[in-house]
């Protein structure tokens, strides 16, 4: 991971209005900024929900703090009669560097495919905003196929809707791990990662398989991050429950 800069990355989900979202970032920024000689190297990212992401870019700007900023889902479209959805190019106008494609609540509570997925981080490409793409096994293709053999096929899937050679970033999420306290173990998540890379190293050649960031997510929290980090294929973190606690956030942030 060393040539990598790590992530770790806050993803609200569905919580945190906009007014609670700018107290959140505030606290979260006076948190950091006491210990900013110390988190060295460290990028540090927030995925909002839709409605809040002009208010924090707005904070981030203003205060010109060292937080990226995300979104959580994007249209495949630019434009047009697609009620309810958000383009790239309006995420891009919001100074979005990045958006997360594929997250398992969405695929499996909407019924998205990786072919979809993968439309999406192209779309996010396009303008020059990068994907975030999840994948990840449910605890039943954990025990049919073991666990890496879902998250390549999804991966496999939506890389081969980029056409630029632009970058992204892959979270491996097992659905077992979310949201459940019960992490991945430290090698799980690096035996995973390993074969994702090389997935990325078939497709994309070996420059970009080496400076593609995956991170691991599932049940992160200050207590167990650093696990994650000394594995040399784990780049960082998208941490989701943890992620909404300013203390536990910025703690798993000056991981060690
Ligand atoms: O996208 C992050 C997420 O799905 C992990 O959630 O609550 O297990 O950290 P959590």
């Amino acid at each position: 991971a060393q040539q990598r800069t790590p992530i770790i990355a806050g993803n609200w989900k569905m919580n945190f209005d906009h007014l609670q979202a700018i107290a959140f970032v505030q606290k979260l920024a006076w948190s950091l900024k006491d210990v900013r000689h110390d988190y060295n190297d460290v990028e540090i990212a927030v995925f909002p929900p839709f409605t809040d992401l002009r208010s924090v870019q707005t904070l981030i700007s203003a205060d010109k703090l060292s937080l990226s900023l995300g979104a959580q889902d994007v249209s495949e479209f630019e434009s047009g009669a697609y009620t309810g959805d958000v383009s790239a190019p309006m995420l891009k106008k919001l100074e979005s560097a990045y958006v997360i494609v594929g997250h398992s609540e969405r695929r499996a509570g909407y019924s998205e495919s990786s072919e979809l997925v993968g439309r999406k981080a192209a779309a996010a490409q396009t303008v020059g905003i990068v994907p975030l793409i999840c994948v990840g096994e449910t605890a039943e293709d954990l025990e049919e196929h073991g666990a890496s053999a879902v998250p390549v096929q999804q991966l496999i899937k939506a890389l081969a809707q980029l056409s630029a050679d632009a970058e992204f970033i892959v979270a491996y999420e097992p659905v077992w791990a979310i949201g459940s306290g019960e992490p991945a173990t430290p090698e799980q998540a690096e035996n995973v990662a390993k074969a994702l890379r090389e997935v990325v190293r078939e497709q994309k050649g070996d420059d970009v398989a080496n400076a593609t960031r995956i991170l691991y997510g599932g049940s992160v929290t200050s207590q167990n991050i650093a696990g994650f980090m000394k594995q040399p294929n784990v780049d960082g973190a998208l941490v989701g429950g943890a992620s909404l606690k300013v203390d536990e956030f910025s703690r798993i942030a000056q991981y060690k």
